[in-house]
């Protein structure tokens, strides 16, 4: 264990204010654990005139894992797309083969009032997205901005899975659900969508050949959205493709309190690095300001540690610390408080 290597990349925006409180946390917890860092999004397409060089992703397979800050901004909106900093993003989830993406809601509990529900409908609440990564509208072909045969302008894309692409993502659900309370919502739009239809008839069939001991269910994406407000502690592990997956994370984000506490750990085949990611973005609005909640990135380490990096007992102490500094009033602004983000990081490393 004594040669792991991480790679940071800190992108763009509030990236790289956050990656550095999540660097400072882990060269205290971890020190033998060596850093090599390198550019994605804007920050690399200004260098190199590519949001995901060649060689940033030839680096990032050979090491342990791979910590990402956020990508984006205005700066690059008149870019072509596929060299804007989100691309770089879609690149390297796609390179490395990254198909499962762990999406964690869970309620600190010093922070059950600072959501914007209810106490009681938010108190205890622990539940994880399984979101497919390197599938769907994201990645389908045809995809496009033309003129049709009728002359009429119009854009399109193409929301597509294939029988493997389901069958790995959902093993990686019904796993993570057999560590918890072995349940399994499945979401997807099967009433409109072929994709959806074909999706939960596959989640269905590896259900009958795999899911021994999980309680599967299925859930439309829209009933979903109103669901996880009326009542999220209904879901243990909510399954879904690769858009409505990115949407209800965002939505379950605020369960927690805020976008800034929300980290993401993507995963591919075993023995492969694992990027780990907050599910934020680049915040341009508050970039600069050194405000940005660190949370979800020093939580993003905390998944690196645990689910790459074979540390438990440090990933353990982690997060205890996250909760602990909460626990003492630790706040950004985005929690109703007013540290910075080295502030809130003194605070974590004080608990730690
Ligand atoms: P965003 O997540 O960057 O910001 C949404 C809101 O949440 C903003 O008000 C922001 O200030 C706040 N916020 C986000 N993270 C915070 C933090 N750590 N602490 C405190 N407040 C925080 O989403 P957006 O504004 O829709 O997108 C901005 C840019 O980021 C876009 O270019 C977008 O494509 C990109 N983006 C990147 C990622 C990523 O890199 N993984 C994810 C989402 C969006
Ligand atoms: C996320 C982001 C990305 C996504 C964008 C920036 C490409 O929203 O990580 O949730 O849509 O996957
Ligand atoms: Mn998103």
């Amino acid at each position: 264990m004594s040669s792991q290597t991480v790679l940071l990349l800190p992108g763009d925006g509030i990236g790289p204010e956050v990656m550095a409180q999540a660097r400072r946390v882990a060269e205290i917890l971890v020190p033998d654990i060596k850093f090599e860092t390198g550019l994605v999004g804007g920050a690399s397409f200004d260098m190199h005139g590519t949001p995901m060089a060649d060689e940033t992703l030839e680096k990032a397979r050979h090491v342990d894992a791979v910590l990402l800050g956020a990508v984006g901004g205005p700066k690059w909106n008149n870019v072509a797309r596929d060299k804007r900093p989100e691309a770089g993003l879609l690149a390297i989830r796609k390179g490395l083969d990254v198909f499962a993406n762990l999406r964690p809601a869970y309620c600190f509990p010093a922070l059950v009032d600072a959501s914007s529900l209810k106490r009681e409908i938010i108190e205890g609440l622990d539940l994880m997205i399984v979101r497919e990564l390197t599938g769907d509208v994201y990645f389908g072909e045809p995809r496009g901005i033309d003129v049709d045969d009728e002359g009429y302008r119009r854009g399109y894309d193409t929301a597509l899975y294939t029988h493997p692409e389901i069958e790995r993502v959902t093993r990686v659900a019904f796993d993570i659900a057999r560590e918890r309370k072995g349940q399994v919502c499945s979401v997807e739009k099967s009433n409109v969508m072929e994709s959806g239809l074909f999706w939960r008839q596959e989640v269905t069939l590896a259900h009958a050949e795999f899911g021994a001991g999980i309680e599967l269910t299925h859930m439309y994406a829209d009933a979903c959205a109103m669901e996880l407000v009326r009542a999220p502690k209904q879901f243990d592990v909510i399954l879904a493709g690769n858009l409505f997956g990115d949407i209800l994370s965002d939505e379950a984000s605020m369960l927690t309190g805020s976008i800034g506490m929300l980290p993401s750990a993507s995963l591919g085949s075993p023995g492969t690095p694992g990027l780990y990611e907050p599910v934020h973005g680049s915040a341009p609005d508050i970039a600069g300001q050194g405000i940005a909640n660190p949370c979800a990135m020093i939580l993003s380490l905390e998944m690196a540690l645990r689910w790459s990096l074979d540390r438990e007992k440090a990933a353990d102490a982690l997060f205890a610390a996250v909760g602990k500094a909460l626990e003492n009033g630790a706040r950004t602004k985005d929690l109703g408080g007013d540290l910075s983000t080295e502030g809130m990081a003194d605070a974590i490393i004080a608990a730690l």
